[in-house]
């Protein structure tokens, strides 16, 4: 904190950051990114963490993941693009996505890319032609589908006999799927994964399918099993999730408990990046509507964080100037696009002095708001900055109104 009362990260005052590079601004913690990074590798030891880029990606922070020994999961051509564009050996990419196309799979295998999570049997006819065509077999885990269903919203869920994703245990696939890779010369088979869902708190989930999917790789002793990403993040005040480090435990315990002797992988995404980083926005409009509410509207909104309309998601809302101020007024924090579903802050609170021109930020919007961002309305995608020791470095700046027109050719 300033002395003013004011809120600093890292050393450095959110208002001044704001003058610097405008808002609506996303500005990440480093050292906090580092320390869940370590906090991980600690928890399931050095080589087996994997960075789920989906959830925040650019150059600095695969350089940032890369650095801190993790691996980094890629799911399309473009996440793969960038990590390779930012120096991450292909060797420490794992390529997912539940469609990767013929093209996709030819980069990746082309480049050398650890390891390859097969999702269907149309995947693995495509490595079979990319085999015949004379590329080297990819290592590769087949994804499971355990049945578990995990506690989450339904877009997030994924562990469920009814999903897109991977080979069904119950229906018999993964045992199929385990035989034709198996004696495949297209792909070395090391192992198998699962991803039950995301922001999920309840570790008896995790365990679960842990438990579920120790068993059923057991038997055919391979080296690697991944156990996905999925540890929830406490967004607003009253949640509580477990720790990385409690994660790790309740997860090794189960895989241990049925037998499973190999190395134990996971992909966090949101646990790594979501309360690294704060959204600092300014407030354009108040209106109050007598005996309804009040709006409060800001300059950026669902394009730069779409979680509140996609999944209902909350957030808490504080002004920089002011961290410890009480929050005695209920407000509703909205974007600037052009539908009553732009909303940021469903029943925010914030202190009753708050005037146009303030700035105002959400916490814990490191993870899947720049990553889901999008520029509807031709609102320009904010810039980012990481702060440490005091320093503040641009890592992505803002989109330009020229950016907006590069890619129209008529
Ligand atoms: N591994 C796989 C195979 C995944 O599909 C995912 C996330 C992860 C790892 C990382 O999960 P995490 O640790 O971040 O929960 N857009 C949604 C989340 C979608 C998650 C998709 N897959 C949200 O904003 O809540």
């Amino acid at each position: 904190m300033a002395a003013d009362g004011a809120l600093c990260i890292a050393g450095v005052d959110l208002r001044d950051l704001a003058a610097e590079y405008g808002t609506p601004l996303f500005v990440y913690d480093e050292t906090h990114i580092r320390d869940r990074c370590r906090e991980a590798v600690r928890a399931f030891g050095p080589g087996n963490v994997v960075y789920a880029t989906k959830a925040f990606l650019c150059a600095a922070m695969a350089r940032l993941a890369d650095e801190e020994g993790l691996l980094l999961d890629v799911a399309t051509g473009g996440e793969l693009h960038v990590a390779l564009a930012a120096g991450v050996p292909p060797s420490r990419l794992v390529f997912h996505g539940n469609n990767k196309s013929a093209e996709e799979l030819r980069t990746a295998l082309e480049q050398r890319v650890g390891l390859v999570v097969v999702d269907s049997f149309d995947e693995l006819d495509r490595l079979d032609e990319l085999h015949a065509d004379g590329l080297p077999p990819p290592d590769v885990q087949l994804r499971i589908t355990p049945g578990v269903e995990a506690h989450t919203h339904d877009f997030v869920r994924t562990g469920q006999d009814d999903s897109k994703f991977g080979f069904g245990l119950r229906s018999g696939a993964a045992a199929q799927a385990t035989t034709r890779a198996a004696t495949s010369p297209s792909v070395n088979l090391v192992g198998f994964h699962a991803h039950v869902g995301s922001q999920v708190f309840a570790a008896e989930n995790f365990a679960k399918a842990a438990a579920v999917m120790a068993e059923f790789a057991a038997p055919y002793e391979l080296p690697t099993l991944t156990l996905g990403g999925g540890l929830g993040v406490a967004y607003v005040e009253g949640e509580v999730a477990p720790s990385i480090t409690e994660w790790g435990h309740a997860l090794l315990r189960a895989a241990r408990a049925a037998g499973l002797s190999g190395r134990v992988l996971v992909e966090p995404g949101r646990a790594i990046v979501a309360s690294a980083a704060v959204t600092v926005y300014t407030v354009g409009t108040i209106k109050a509507l007598p005996g309804i509410r009040t709006y409060v509207a800001v300059d950026g909104g669902m394009s730069d964080n779409p979680r509140p309309v996609l999944y209902g998601s909350g957030y808490e809302t504080f002004l920089p100037r002011a961290v410890a101020a009480d929050r005695t007024k209920l407000v509703r924090v909205v974007g600037k696009h052009c539908e009553s579903g732009d909303l940021l802050v469903r029943e925010g609170r914030v202190p009753h002095d708050l005037v146009v021109g303030d700035l105002l930020a959400t916490p814990v919007t490191g993870a899947y708001g720049h990553s889901m961002g999008s520029n509807y309305n031709k609102v320009p995608r904010p810039p980012v900055v990481f702060v440490r020791d005091g320093v503040a470095r641009l890592v992505v700046r803002r989109e330009t109104y020229d950016d907006l027109m590069r890619l129209d050719v008529g």
